[in-house]
């Protein structure tokens, strides 16, 4: 949840929304497609719980782990530090080019070769070069998401020239890393603002 007009619903109107989206990915997705969905401890039981009304199969519920986490200032909570991103698929014949994920793990075996990924990935927040500042240096987007994030998830599942849609584009992560990995994309987004931030994106250099 973040202090945006797009995150301000109440529980009923957040079931329907969600009902609502997911159920047009459903309708959209190829038979061998596969959506992932970031959510917070704020939205996962109502995204799952739509997945599995909508007859998806949940393969994992990846969990990423905020290696540079926020402090919590009320000190009433345990320090919140992870995301999740759901991954569900529509028929039996889903993509995972499980081979290719060894050889990007950043995690090796003991003696130096490649591993298996796991579905705990420990990745820090935008940062650095990678995070889009405006020239008053404050964060063009509040929630950009990390590439290698994308990455991982647009290798798992889709082969070069698959269509990638992302329904809630922001600053257009998904969009510039499935152009860098010869994917086809499509992006939704509702503010002019980010759609501007998202198209320069997509004219920049990688
Ligand atoms: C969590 S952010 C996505 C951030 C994105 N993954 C990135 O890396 O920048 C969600 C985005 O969805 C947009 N959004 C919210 N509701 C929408 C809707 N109904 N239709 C299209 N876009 C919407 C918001 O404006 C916001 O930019």
């Amino acid at each position: 949840m973040v202090n945006e007009e797009w995150d301000k619903m109440t529980a009923p109107e957040y079931m329907q929304f969600t009902r609502k989206w997911i159920g047009g990915c459903h309708r959209a997705l190829k038979d061998n497609g596969s959506i992932y969905i970031s959510c917070t401890y704020h939205n996962l039981a109502e995204v799952m719980i739509v997945l599995k009304q909508l007859d998806f199969k949940i393969n994992n519920v990846i969990v990423w782990q905020k290696i540079n986490a926020m402090p919590n200032m009320t000190k009433r909570v345990f320090t919140h530090s992870t995301e999740f991103v759901v991954w569900a698929v529509k028929g039996k014949k889903w993509i995972f080019n499980y081979e290719e994920l060894k050889k990007i793990n950043p995690e090796k075996q003991k003696d130096g070769s490649v591993k298996q990924m796991r579905d705990v990935w420990s990745l820090p927040l935008v940062q650095g070069k990678e995070r889009l500042r405006g020239n008053d240096g404050r964060a063009l987007h509040p929630t950009q998401k990390p590439e290698e994030m994308l990455k991982r998830i647009i290798i798992a599942s889709s082969n070069k020239g698959d269509t990638v849609l992302d329904p809630f584009l922001g600053s257009g992560t998904t969009a510039f890393v499935a152009k860098k990995l010869g994917r086809n994309w499509i992006g939704i987004e509702r503010s002019k603002k980010y759609v501007d931030i998202a198209t320069k994106r997509m004219g920049s250099k990688f």
